[in-house]
């Protein structure tokens, strides 16, 4: 092909895009000149075969034709409405919103965890983590719970082996957080918690707690006092204004003197509703000061130094918090029930 004939042909090409009737006509041309096996790529194949002073001025002429080929094809495609640079037609419509994919919410125990976290971070408080997998000396011995103790009843289950469970509560980590500093120490320790329960709306084999600690020299002497005010204030910034804080006494193995700890009601303020069973009261929390023992076993002097712990629950509170009647709902994952809460 002389470069005479090339300007024809390229002319001929041209008119023959703009008279296109319609989408498929013009997706054909678009085949025929600059698709694969096209008539353009052909002669840029041919290239080698042009006398070798031609080809630079020929190569030239070849790119011009592609280029204005393709121009050309997508013009008359706008042309003839709703079609793509390349020609094909888009069956949609443009003007449609977008589809919308939701960015998701943290689950509840997620942000009840971040919030505890925060709260306490204000009173000075880090977080400690610990294994779930505990050896019987974390979770009961140092605990100053001995083997065949009453208190093991509700939570001795779950064993693999002699010496490894999972652990009934997050008060181990208190014992592993002991072990390897010394006092001042301030804690919070959130986690998963394992016990035989059968499942039902408020107990679940697995759940969450966070466990608080706090040791201190005896420069510096903490009380049980203490303890009320750091949940007090824990209650208010959780649950708003006007929460406050009750000590019923309790037992627990690792805490003398030991209490068990209601919030007021959030609903009624203490009037009596149905979420507090017209008591005015919400069970959330065992605390109490550090048993002597405790120490002892942690290779603490208990002359040295005192300490107060407590352990929430966390699905308690993410259900008083945000209104939720069945724990199980917290682990179902139905998107309809956490979308709601997010
Ligand atoms: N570990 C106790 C429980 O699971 C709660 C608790 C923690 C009580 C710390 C006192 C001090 O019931």
């Amino acid at each position: 092909m002389t470069l005479a004939e090339l300007e024809k042909a390229q002319a001929e090409s041209l008119a023959e895009i703009s008279a296109a009737a319609d989408a498929a006509a013009v997706e054909a041309l678009r085949v025929k000149y600059i698709g694969r096996n096209g008539s353009i790529p052909a002669l840029i194949k041919a290239m080698k075969d042009v006398p070798k002073e031609e080809r630079p001025a020929f190569g030239k002429a070849v790119q011009a034709w592609r280029e204005a080929v393709a121009v050309r094809l997508s013009e008359r495609g706008a042309e003839l409405g709703g079609a793509c640079a390349s020609g094909a037609k888009i069956d949609a419509d443009l003007t449609m919103p977008g589809r919308w994919r939701g960015l998701g919410v943290k689950h509840p125990l997620t942000r009840v965890i971040e919030e505890s976290a925060a709260i306490f971070a204000r009173l000075g408080f880090t977080v400690a983590d610990g294994p779930e997998l505990e050896n019987r000396f974390n979770n009961f011995t140092a605990l100053n719970t001995p083997a065949h103790h009453p208190s093991m009843d509700r939570s001795d289950t779950f064993w693999f082996g002699d010496d490894c469970l999972l652990r009934t509560q997050t008060s181990p980590v208190q014992i592993r957080t002991m072990m390897a500093n010394k006092p001042p120490i301030r804690v919070i320790c959130p986690g998963r918690t394992y016990r035989r329960d059968t499942t039902d709306a408020t107990h679940s084999a697995n759940f969450h707690q966070i466990e608080g600690l706090y040791v201190d020299t005896k420069e510096k002497p903490v009380s049980l006092a203490d303890l009320k005010s750091v949940l007090a204030y824990f209650a208010k910034e959780m649950m708003g204004d006007g929460v406050t804080v009750r000590f019923r006494p309790h037992f627990f193995p690792f805490t003398e003197p030991s209490v068990e700890v209601d919030f007021s009601c959030h609903v009624c303020k203490g009037k009596g509703c149905n979420v507090c069973k017209q008591s005015g009261w919400i069970e959330v929390a065992g605390a109490g000061m550090v048993d002597p023992r405790v120490f002892e076993f942690v290779g603490y002097d208990p002359a040295e130094v005192s300490g107060y712990a407590f352990g929430f629950g966390v699905e308690r509170i993410a259900m008083i918090k945000y209104g939720i009647p069945d724990i199980r709902w917290l682990y179902e994952n139905d998107i309809r029930f956490l979308n709601q809460l997010g």
